[in-house]
């Protein structure tokens, strides 16, 4: 079978070190070995974004295209990727409506990221698609009969989901139309975490601004958070990622920043505040060239394009698979 990476990404505006860590940056890793006969195929899961209830249709639009634009100013390359909207292919939530008939709404409410999203609603205020989420997500990768899946450790409740989704409906209908998909997920820099709460991930929806270094922060916004990031009074930084969680947590981010190993990070003599201040520079170098392409890409029609382009590649796609499902399904 045709080895197909399949990945999505919400809407969120500008991303964050997590989603570049995540996704982005494996991702870039993988166009670089991409041969002919790979497929990268890779969504803005606009869909998703309104599943804890409507956005603003104007804020909605503008954070899609910054995504896309970002991606590109990243290094997502659109002659190896198939860069889409989700939205754009209606047949991936006509998909999703085909699973849910395999799945049982008690499972998908023990989904840890169900529980703690809902909790922030009132009983009975829950909307339906954050109880659904995980099936249009599922969709997405099975729309496309994708192989193998690039994400973060945090999605590896959904991945297991999604495989079990792909084997019921193997079973049920006793085919092998729809792989099941594998998760890939980089050993290291798979969770990046929260720079004011170290036990928790990077997140755009909770921990606050400073919790977050996003794209296009500026140097003095990088420095300013670095600074107030959570670290101890211990003196000489020491690498215990058990004792001193907040300053082995602004190590990992530095040696994921600098594509160096712990090991060869010289912090034997550094204080925290040298620490924060070398971590400052190396994003702060990082992003540098990212922010200069994205200003040029949002002020330009080369996203639109693209995005243009691209819906009717991936909608003819999944139209192709649609057939066959429709017809293994009973529909047609
Ligand atoms: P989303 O939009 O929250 O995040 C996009 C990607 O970024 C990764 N990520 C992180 N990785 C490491 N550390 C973090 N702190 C961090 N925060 C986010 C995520 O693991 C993800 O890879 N449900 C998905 C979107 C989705 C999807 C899909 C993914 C929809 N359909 C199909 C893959 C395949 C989500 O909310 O990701």
């Amino acid at each position: 079978k045709k080895t197909i990476y399949f990945s999505g990404i919400q809407p969120t505006g500008i991303p964050h070190l997590g989603n570049y860590f995540g996704v982005i940056d494996p991702w870039i890793e993988l166009q670089k070995l991409k041969e002919e006969s790979i497929g990268m195929i890779l969504s803005i899961v606009d869909q998703h974004a309104i599943s804890l209830g409507p956005l603003k249709a104007e804020d909605l639009r503008s954070n899609t295209r910054q995504m896309a634009c970002s991606l590109i100013a990243c290094g997502v390359d659109p002659q190896k990727t198939l860069l889409f909207r989700q939205s754009d292919v209606p047949e991936i939530a006509q998909l999703s409506w085909i699973l849910g008939s395999l799945q049982t709404t008690s499972k998908l409410a023990r989904l840890p990221q169900y529980k703690e999203k809902s909790e922030k609603f009132k009983k009975g205020d829950i909307p339906v698609g954050l109880l659904t989420y995980p099936l249009l997500q599922a969709a997405d990768v099975l729309m496309f009969r994708a192989t193998h899946v690039p994400v973060g450790e945090d999605q590896s409740q959904h991945m297991n989901l999604m495989g079990g989704l792909a084997y019921a409906f193997s079973k049920t209908y006793n085919t092998d139309f729809l792989p099941i998909p594998k998760q890939v997920t980089r050993k290291t820099n798979a969770r990046i975490k929260s720079l004011r709460d170290p036990t928790k991930k990077m997140s755009k929806s909770s921990g606050g601004d400073k919790s977050r270094i996003e794209l296009t922060d500026s140097r003095e916004a990088i420095f300013e958070k670095c600074q107030k990031a959570q670290s101890d009074n211990l003196g000489k930084i020491t690498y215990d990622p058990e004792n001193r969680i907040a300053v082995a947590n602004l190590l990992d981010l530095l040696s994921a920043i600098s594509q160096k190993s712990i090991e060869e990070i010289p912090f034997e003599n550094w204080t925290t505040l040298d620490l924060k201040q070398h971590l400052a520079q190396e994003i702060d170098q990082k992003l540098e060239p990212i922010r200069r392409n994205l200003r040029e890409l949002e002020n330009g029609s080369k996203i639109d394009v693209i995005l243009k382009e691209n819906e009717e590649k991936a909608r003819n796609l999944a139209q192709e698979n649609m057939k066959e499902i429709r017809k293994i399904v009973g529909f047609l």
